[in-house]
């Protein structure tokens, strides 16, 4: 096969996989997990490090880390948060995500973290979180369930607390800026910090009566 015959396969099946995601669940398969953990230069506002350094993070905060996969972000964060008493939830529909990220916090030492197997819209969540994250996830819940979703997902949220949204470009769910906030303001929430350019961009989103 030469190298365009292999570049027309890629798009085709990231057009493909792109389509179908929006009426079917069709998560990126855990053996696909190495290529979420890539640290694309041209994406920095997906990056570990420039989400978690953009936290509003308090000491003891209760933290929700939808759709963690490998724990990419997830493990960076609980290590930091350790210092201040915080705690990381990690949940995802794929067991094997779920075992990947348990065992490398084994191997790292890090104890400030449990994990939720479960689809977000099934999931059983008893205490709400100070932060809500949602990394590269919201592209992977078919269409017409994501208002639902999300609005679900508000309520396991504390007062003033806040839903960080992260999407990059180069992810074939990739969701724009303006369909988040149009879906985040149906469901009563307002954009109140975002970094970022067409590539990628991380956006936190508050109730609007925490505004008032
Ligand atoms: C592209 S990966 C992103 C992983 C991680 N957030 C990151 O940025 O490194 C998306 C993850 O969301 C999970 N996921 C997809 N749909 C989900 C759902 N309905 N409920 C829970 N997790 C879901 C997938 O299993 C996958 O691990």
């Amino acid at each position: 096969m030469n190298i365009l015959a292999l570049i027309a396969l890629v798009i085709a099946v990231w057009i493909g996989w792109r389509f179908y995601s929006n009426r079917h669940n069709l998560p990126c398969p855990a053996w696909l997990s190495w290529m979420v953990e890539l640290d694309n230069p041209f994406a920095k506002a997906h990056k570990a490090n420039e989400i978690i350094q953009m936290l509003p993070l308090k000491n003891g905060a209760r933290i929700l880390d939808i759709g963690c996969g490998p724990g990419r972000v997830l493990l960076p964060l609980a290590k930091k948060i350790s210092l201040i008493d915080g705690h990381v939830t990690g949940l995802d529909i794929q067991a094997d995500m779920i075992k990947k990220t348990r065992f490398k916090a084994e191997a790292l030492g890090v104890t400030n973290v449990d994990f939720i197997n479960s689809s977000i819209d099934e999931a059983k969540i008893d205490e709400p979180y100070d932060i809500i994250l949602m990394i590269c996830v919201l592209g992977e819940i078919p269409k017409n369930d994501r208002k639902s979703v999300m609005q679900k997902i508000a309520r396991y949220l504390q007062p003033n607390g806040i839903i960080s949204i992260t999407e990059t470009i180069f992810d074939p769910h990739f969701q724009s800026r303006k369909y988040v906030s149009e879906i985040m303001h149906e469901i009563g929430f307002v954009e109140n910090k975002y970094i970022g350019n067409r590539l990628a961009y991380t956006s936190h989103f508050n109730k609007k009566e925490d505004e008032e």
